[in-house]
C-alpha cells in the first residue's frame, strides 16, 4: 500500500507534518530568549528622547530620512562609522528607512549643537536655502504630552520607575530653562513666551536627535 492512494490518511499525515514543522519554525523561537545583541554602552531612550521619537514618527521624519549607514566607504567617510545591530536594541519599531530624500541621521547627534536644530528645525530653508525639507516651528507651539510617557517606556522595558521617568522630564526641563542653557538664546527664539518655562515637542525632538549615535560615538572616543 501507497500513502498516496489513501486520500483521507494523506491529508491527515500531510497536516500532522506541516503542524509539527509550524511548532518547530515558529513557536519554539518565540519562546527563546531574544538574540538581538546587547551592548553596556547602548543606553535606553529617556522618557523625553522617548517622546521625541514618537513625534519623529508621527510627522513621518522617516519617509525622508533614513537611520543606518551602510557600510560602504563613501557612507563612512560622509556620516561616520557603520550602524551596527547592538544600536537598534531600544528600537521599537526600527527606524531604519528607505529613503534618502535627506541625509541619513544615525549619526546627527553631537554633530551639531541644540541651538543648531532649534534653528534649523523652525526653517531649514534659513539653513540651507534649496533644502526641501518641510518647516517644523509649530512644533514649539504644542506642549509636550508627558502623561503616557511612563507606560510607553514600561511596554518597551526599558525599565525605569514611575520616579526615574518623572525625574528624567524634570531633569530635562530644568536642563533648558536653566540660564547657562548654551542653546537658551535659539530656544527662546523659536519657542513662544509661555511655553518657554515648559517643554514642548521641539525640546522633545531636539533630544531625540542629540541621542541618535551618541553611544557609538562615546564608545569610538574611549578606544
Ligand atoms: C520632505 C523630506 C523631509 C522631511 C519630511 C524631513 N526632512 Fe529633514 N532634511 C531633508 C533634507 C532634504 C535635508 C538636507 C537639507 C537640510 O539640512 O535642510 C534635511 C536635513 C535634516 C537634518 C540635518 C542633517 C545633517 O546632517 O545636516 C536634520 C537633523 C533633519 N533633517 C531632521 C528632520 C526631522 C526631525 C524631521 C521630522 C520632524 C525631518 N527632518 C523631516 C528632508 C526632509
Amino acid at each position: 500500500m501507497v500513502i498516496t492512494t489513501k486520500p483521507v490518511l494523506f491529508a491527515l499525515v500531510s497536516a500532522a507534518v506541516i503542524l509539527i514543522g509550524t511548532i518547530i519554525t515558529v513557536f519554539i523561537p518565540l519562546l527563546m530568549p531574544s538574540t538581538q545583541p546587547l551592548s553596556p554602552y547602548v543606553k535606553p531612550y529617556t522618557a523625553v528622547e522617548l517622546e521625541g521619537r514618537d513625534i519623529y514618527m508621527r510627522e513621518g521624519c522617516n519617509n525622508c530620512h533614513t537611520q543606518t549607514v551602510r557600510p560602504l566607504r563613501t557612507e563612512v567617510l560622509r556620516y561616520g562609522e557603520y550602524s551596527k545591530g547592538e544600536e537598534f536594541a531600544y528600537d521599537h519599531p526600527f527606524l531604519w528607512g528607505s529613503r534618502r530624500t535627506g541625509p541619513d541621521l544615525n549619526r546627527i547627534g553631537g554633530k551639531y549643537p541644540d541651538s543648531w536644530h532649534y534653528r534649523h528645525m523652525q526653517s531649514p530653508q534659513g539653513m540651507f536655502e534649496k533644502s526641501n525639507m518641510p518647516p517644523y516651528g509649530w512644533l514649539a507651539n504644542n506642549r509636550l504630552d508627558t502623561l503616557n510617557s511612563w507606560k510607553k517606556t514600561s511596554i518597551l522595558k526599558y525599565g525605569y520607575s514611575k520616579s526615574d521617568v518623572h525625574r528624567q522630564i524634570i531633569s530635562y526641563l530644568s536642563y533648558v530653562t536653566n540660564a547657562t542653557y548654551p542653546s537658551r538664546e535659539s530656544r527662546n527664539a523659536v519657542t513662544p513666551p509661555e511655553l518657554q518655562g515648559e517643554l514642548t515637542e521641539m525640546d522633545a525632538i531636539v533630544a531625540y536627535m542629540q541621542k541618535l549615535g551618541r553611544d557609538v560615538k562615546k564608545l569610538e572616543a574611549k578606544n
